[in-house]
């Protein structure tokens, strides 16, 4: 009988003192970590599903305006394709390999783009492997959420 009331003792001190780990654990475990907003992967580029941040499309909007603006409009063909939808019909990953190197892409034997240039007269493109990844973050995020008119 003694030694049944030891044991319930024993165990009872036990439950206690786990307890008193748990508690203590719980108190300074981090905070869990909040979720950050899903995004689009394509290579080392990020493109968000929802719309990014002001900063990230006007950095994306002037480099588009510095560097391909020349030859693309947004909803108008000129030298170059539309760009505003240019996420509807292509793969992400494909539209930051033809901005970075479209001449690899065409030696990769990439159809389709033999074939855009082809109808764009044989047009070379600029290459821009000297664009960061930060670079072509914004690029490729103000090409997908774009709201310019022209
Ligand atoms: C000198 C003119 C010129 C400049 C500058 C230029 N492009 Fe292009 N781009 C073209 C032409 C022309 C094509 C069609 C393919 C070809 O002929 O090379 C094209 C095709 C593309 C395509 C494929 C479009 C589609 O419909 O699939 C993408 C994406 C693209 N360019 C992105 C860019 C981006 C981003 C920039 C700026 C960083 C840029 N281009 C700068 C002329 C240009």
């Amino acid at each position: 009988m003694i030694n049944q009331i030891k044991l319930a003792r024993t165990l009872l001190t036990a439950c206690m003192m786990l307890c008193i780990v748990l508690l203590t654990m719980a108190f300074y475990l981090p905070e869990p970590k909040k979720e950050e907003p899903p995004k689009l992967i394509c290579g080392n580029v990020f493109i968000e599903i929802q719309q990014p941040t002001d900063e990230i499309y006007l950095a994306g909007e002037r480099l588009f305006k510095a560097n391909c603006s020349s030859c693309h409009q947004m909803h108008k063909k000129v030298i170059g394709p539309a760009l505003a939808d240019v996420f509807e019909r292509r793969d992400s990953l494909w539209i930051v390999a033809a901005t970075v190197n479209y001449q690899a892409l065409m030696d990769e034997g990439d159809q389709t783009a033999i074939d855009l240039y082809r109808e764009y007269n044989k047009t070379q493109h600029v290459i821009f492997e000297h664009f960061t990844d930060k670079d072509l973050n914004a690029l490729m995020n103000y090409l997908k959420f774009t709201v310019a008119y022209w």
